[in-house]
This record gives structure tokens, C-alpha cells and sequence, in this order.
């Protein structure tokens, strides 16, 4: 049985009837770029993450960066980031000439430590960017006590958390500004390129619109540098058409994880993902640990696995093979191997399972079959 890592195919079959008319609307008023569709769904978006202002994109890492430029992050800042994340949070901080500062993860949510932000903090500290990496938030609290003490601006990456929860609230409106990513793959997937900012700062919403559209107060007037960071108006529509569905899908990753834990949890050499308490995840993404003794072990069994999935055509993803500290393009911060080891056994150990809503009992059941049937050989 083939099992792909995410089928987009499978959810455009069930909304079709819906997606294709909403896209034929856009073309029929030639309404390409921002217009209702994006002010209709920046509304609604809003709301469900209970933050009063929304702000469509062109991507997540054009919201990342529109977040720290409104912010007033410029060269001579130091920005703190996970080690642990997508690239793309890091370049909000090096589009506006700041530089990154990383922080190992928590062994236990991934997410950034926050025992181990302090630590990072200098004089030049501006801002601190929680991810809530897989779909799961970050621990906010610990967090903003940390940046009301230093005096530092507390942000949101939100790209793989829409809807999530943390302590009964929406992630989104815990801080500053959270960014988001559509990017088609996402919870919540446009058909191209987009992305959102959301904020309940009234002045600052007003800063990231102006930034977003040329620096501009209205047409040809530029109060300020800019850029070209606008929604088109199709992403907006096929956005409110999906938005609509995005509970129910939320609630179909989370069986799909349920159905995972129930036919692997005793599995003594995997490590699942934990939901942590006053937590509810969106399940992004899937990514299972490898467990053994040493970690030369670990990585070579995984890659293993990773083999024998994909001969029996179980696809699956490696969430980052190579943590943020130990990039090509980072070389110049002079990081080490060893210096976040969270983050590097995560990246050596780790393997992303398929997860998407529509992934079928009988899908889930191969797959946990195969895994099982690894560890028994
Ligand atoms: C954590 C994180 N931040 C930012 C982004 C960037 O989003 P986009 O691909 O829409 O630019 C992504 C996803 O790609 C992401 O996973």
C-alpha cells in the first residue's frame, strides 16, 4: 500500500465544488491582488485566533519579516531562535540586518527552552522568537516572564500552528505579533504562496500594512521604505473556503495521532510526540524519536527505518536534518557541533511520519504494521 507523506489531492477532491467557483470569482473581477477575498479572510482568520487585527501576506517568511522590521530590529540587534526550527524564522532577523541568536530545545516539546533563553540574552537583545514547531505551542509563559524581566519583545512564529491552544487560548495573540505560513503543505494551505500577520497592536497592525504595500499611507504617498509583501486575492478566496474546514481537519490530525499512540505507544525504541498538558496540538507534523543507546545507534537505526518505509512505500520526512546553528550560511556566527545537543540528536534521531486529515485507518495501520515489523526483525 502507498502511503505518501501529505496527499493535497486527496483534500482538493473534497472541496472542489466549493474552491473552484471561489477561484473563478477572483478571475471573473480581475480582483488579483489583496481586494475582498483577502479583507474577508483576514477578518476571519483574525477572529479565530481571537486577535483583533490580520494582515495577508505574500508568505510566512515575508510575515517574519514584516513582524521584526515593524518592530524596529535593524543592524546591531541580536534576535534569539530556536535552534530547532524551519530556516525561514531566522530570516525575519537577517532581512532586517539583525543578527540570530540561537537556543537549544526542550527534549521534551521541542520547542524552545526557556531555562536556556536567559542565558542568551546580551545587552543588544531585542526580540525573542517562540515557535510552536509541529503544531504545538511553546511554552509562552515562561516565556514572557523572561522578556518583561529583560525588557525584550516577545513574537510569535506561528507557520505550523494554526488553531493551536496553550492554556485554553489560541496561540497567535500570546504575544507581540505572531507570523503565519499558507504555504500550501500547512494546517491551513493556500494554492501558491501566502502568509499572515496577526497582532492586537493597533499602530503596529497599521506599520506592517504600510511596510507591506511600498512603505505607502495611500497610493504613490511613501511615508516609508517598503516592500511588496501583498496576499493575491486568490489565496485570500481559496483561504475562506478552507478556513471553514480547518476545525475538522484540525480534529482529523489529532485522531490520526490518537490512532498513531494507540498502535505504536509500547513500542520501546520509538519516542512518540507528547501532547503536554493545557497543550492542544495540531499535529503539523509527526516526528518520532529513535531510542536506543548510543546516538551513532539511534541515527543509523533510523535512517534504517527511514530505508524500510520507503521500499514498502511508506513515505516520511526528516524535520530538520540539519539544526539552524549548523548551517553553510550561519558559519559566520561560529557555532559548533555540541553546542545546542538537544536539537542535533533531534535532527539525527528524528523522522516525520505522514500526517494529513485524510490519511485512512487502513493507511495508519500499514504504517505502524511496518514500523512494528522493523523493530521485531
Ligand atoms: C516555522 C516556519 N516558519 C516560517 C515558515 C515560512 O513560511 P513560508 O513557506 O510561507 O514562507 C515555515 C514554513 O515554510 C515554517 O515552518
Amino acid at each position: 500500500m502507498k502511503v505518501p507523506f501529505l496527499d493535497l489531492k486527496a483534500q482538493y477532491k473534497t472541496i472542489k465544488d466549493e474552491v473552484n467557483p471561489a477561484i473563478q470569482n477572483i478571475l471573473d473581477n480581475t480582483a488579483f491582488i489583496l481586494g475582498k477575498s483577502v479583507l474577508q479572510f483576514e477578518k476571519e482568520f483574525g477572529e479565530a485566533h481571537n486577535v483583533k487585527y490580520c494582515i495577508g501576506t505574500s508568505s510566512g517568511t515575508d510575515a517574519n519579516h514584516l513582524v521584526l522590521w515593524a518592530l524596529g530590529i535593524g543592524p546591531g540587534d541580536e534576535v534569539i531562535i530556536p535552534a530547532n526550527t524551519f530556516i525561514a524564522t531566522a530570516w525575519g532577523a537577517t532581512l532586517c540586518g539583525a543578527k540570530p541568536v540561537f537556543v537549544d530545545c526542550h527534549p521534551e516539546s521541542y520547542n524552545i527552552d526557556p531555562a536556556k533563553v536567559e542565558a542568551a540574552i546580551t545587552m543588544k537583545t531585542k526580540a525573542i522568537v517562540a515557535v510552536h514547531l509541529y503544531g504545538q505551542a511553546a511554552d509562552m509563559d515562561a516565556l514572557n516572564v523572561i522578556a518583561k524581566k529583560h525588557d525584550v519583545i516577545l513574537v510569535e512564529d506561528a507557520a505550523q500552528a494554526h488553531l493551536a491552544e496553550y492554556n485554553g487560548k489560541r496561540i497567535g495573540g500570546l504575544s507581540k505579533a505572531s507570523s503565519f505560513s499558507f504555504y500550501p503543505g500547512k494546517n491551513l494551505g493556500a494554492y501558491g504562496e501566502a502568509g499572515a500577520v496577526v497582532t492586537n497592536d493597533e499602530e503596529l497592525a497599521k506599520k506592517i500594512a504600510q511596510l507591506r504595500e511600498h512603505g505607502q499611507s495611500e497610493k504613490y504617498y511613501h511615508e516609508s521604505f517598503g516592500h511588496n509583501y501583498r496576499m493575491e486575492g486568490i489565496q485570500g478566496a481559496v483561504l475562506n473556503v478552507k478556513l471553514k474546514h480547518l476545525e475538522s481537519w484540525t480534529n482529523g490530525r489529532r485522531k490520526v495521532a490518537a490512532k498513531y499512540k494507540e498502535l505504536l505507544g509500547n513500542l520501546a525504541e520509538l519516542s512518540l510526540p507528547k501532547e503536554l498538558p493545557n497543550h492542544k496540538h495540531v499535529y503539523h507534523l509527526y516526528v518520532v524519536r529513535v531510542n536506543g543507546k548510543s546516538l551513532e545507534v539511534r541515527e543509523e537505526t533510523r535512517n534504517r527505518l527511514q530505508s524500510f518505509l520507503s521500499e514498502n512505500e511508506v513515505a516520511s520526512g526528516l524535520h530538520y536534518p540539519v539544526p539552524l546553528h549548523l548551517q553553510k550560511c550561519f558559519s559566520y556566527l561560529g557555532y559548533n557541533n555540541g553546542d545546542f545537543p538537544v536539537t542535533e540528536d533531534l535532527a539525527q534521531t528524528g523522522l516525520s511520519l505522514p500526517m494529513f486529515p485524510e490519511l485512512t485507518d487502513e493507511q495508519i495501520e500499514y504504517v505502524a504494521s511496518k514500523i512494528n515489523e522493523f523493530f521485531r526483525e
